[in-house]
């Protein structure tokens, strides 16, 4: 499926539900598109989502903060504290930063309408009765929950072209570090896309880019929050840098880092199920499976990344040495793993994430900073919850007929504190 993308085609909700919420908030966009438009649209932006990123000072310092609060937080409350509203305000300050070309301050100033927005946004789409009957969408002046969704959706967009437009302004082909707002602009004044095609690409933007990253942070601390071995193994590793401020080189040159974060994203892979896809002829999959034409289909990554065969018998355990100690044999494990299909926790082949380098770096630093100075377990009193479609889910492209779902522990709870 994922190396034949000309007879599974990429088909977001813009062709499945077009008069959906859905569809209004994400549009056609580089993720969902296919064919010409998608050439288009990665041919502007993709320069922007692989930006060679040297300095790790910005993503540091939100990373800094970021504990800062965790530990403000846990002295106020004394007992468990909820992560996950800070970790969005973390991921929500990165993606900013890195794409939109501003600082949104979110973990500095809560409560700005562009992060409640996001809450709003996800219980919206994910009521279970329009979740599950999306031609409801299709009437608003009888439904005015659904009136209320579609201007919200207006209203987020409008909201981060405007956030935009106020940030400083870039000359184009300055020296190669535009950011994917910006290249948008571009190619919008030249006449390349459309405004409608312009706001879908910067939403989609927004939200892919902080949204996984989020749910893989709850991850983390979920996981590591449970198996004090391993963070501790995690932390040994980066306090042996006997550094403050690790540049990109340093924070690359470490093996186990990288290795917990892999295997997080295998067990806890943040878009866990996508059907996205339609065939564009009959066909054969896998040898025996035969697919009339306009079908719909999808993968799960979490399947894949539990199968037994493919991974061995420990499989669903988690175990970070599996994939090598050392950061060149981690790398080529990632590689051979990926074009496999074996792991496909970014996809792979034509339409694999354009965002993987930043997200691991990303994922990196802040892991560094947070090992380095806390030391956490989760609540005992917090139940795990996996987020669920019709819970909080991903905006990628979750619609009844995609399916997709985030897979991450909804509304944990941790215990934390200083290392001395
Ligand atoms: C942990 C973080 C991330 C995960 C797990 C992740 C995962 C994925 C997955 C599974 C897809 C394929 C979606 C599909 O089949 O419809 C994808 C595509 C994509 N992702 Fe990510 N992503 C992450 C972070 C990012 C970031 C930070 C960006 C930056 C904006 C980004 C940009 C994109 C883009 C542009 C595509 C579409 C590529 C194409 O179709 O050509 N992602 N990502």
């Amino acid at each position: 499926m994922f190396r034949h993308e000309d007879v599974y085609a990429k088909a977001g909700s813009q062709k499945k539900i077009p008069w959906s919420v859905i569809a209004a908030l994400v549009g056609d966009n580089i993720i969902n598109a296919h064919g010409e438009n998608w050439r288009l649209f990665t041919s502007i932006m993709k320069p922007g989502l692989q930006r060679r990123i040297t300095d790790s000072g910005p993503l540091l310092e939100k990373s800094r903060l970021f504990v800062d609060i965790l530990l403000n937080e846990q002295e106020k409350a004394g007992m468990g504290i909820a992560v996950n509203a800070i970790i969005q305000r973390w991921a929500l300050s990165c993606m900013g930063l890195n794409f939109m070309g501003v600082d949104l301050e979110s973990l500095e100033k809560p409560g700005q309408r562009l992060e409640e927005l996001q809450t709003i946004i996800k219980k919206t789409l994910f009521k279970p009765l329009f979740f599950n009957f999306p031609d409801l969408d299709k009437f608003p002046s009888v439904f005015h929950q659904r009136k209320v969704a579609f201007a919200i959706m207006q209203e987020f967009g409008d909201l981060l072209c405007e956030t935009v437009r106020k940030r400083a302004p870039v000359t184009y082909e300055t020296n190669g570090t535009e950011q994917v707002v910006d290249l948008l602009d571009f190619a919008l004044k030249e006449g390349k896309i459309t405004e409608e095609q312009y706001r879908n690409n910067l939403k989609v933007t927004f939200l892919t880019a902080h949204e996984n990253a989020q749910q893989l942070l709850n991850s983390a601390f979920w996981e590591l929050g449970n198996n004090q071995a391993i963070q501790n193994k995690l932390r040994a590793e980066i306090l042996a840098m006997e550094m403050l401020t690790p540049s990109t080189d340093d924070i690359h040159s470490m093996p186990y880092l990288f290795a917990v974060i892999l295997e997080l994203l295998r067990l806890y892979p943040p878009v866990s199920q996508l059907i996205n896809r339609v065939t564009t002829s009959k066909t054969v999959l896998g040898g025996d499976i035969v697919i009339p034409n306009h079908t719909w289909v999808g993968w799960n990554a979490l399947g894949v990344h539990t199968d037994t065969q493919v991974w061995g018998p420990t499989a669903r355990k988690f175990i970070p040495e599996r994939w090598g100690s050392d950061v060149k044999a981690i790398q080529n494990t990632l590689r051979s793993k990926t074009t496999q299909c074996h792991f496909i926790a970014f996809n792979a082949h034509s339409r694999k994430c354009l965002g993987q380098g930043f997200a691991i770096l990303q994922m990196k630093i802040l892991l560094f900073e947070m090992v380095r100075r806390i030391e956490w377990t989760v609540d005992p009193t917090y139940e795990l919850k996996l987020t669920s479609v019709s819970g909080s889910g991903n905006t990628y492209d979750v619609t009844p007929t995609s399916e997709g779902g985030i897979l991450a522990p909804l509304m944990l709870r941790v215990i934390l504190q200083e290392r001395k």
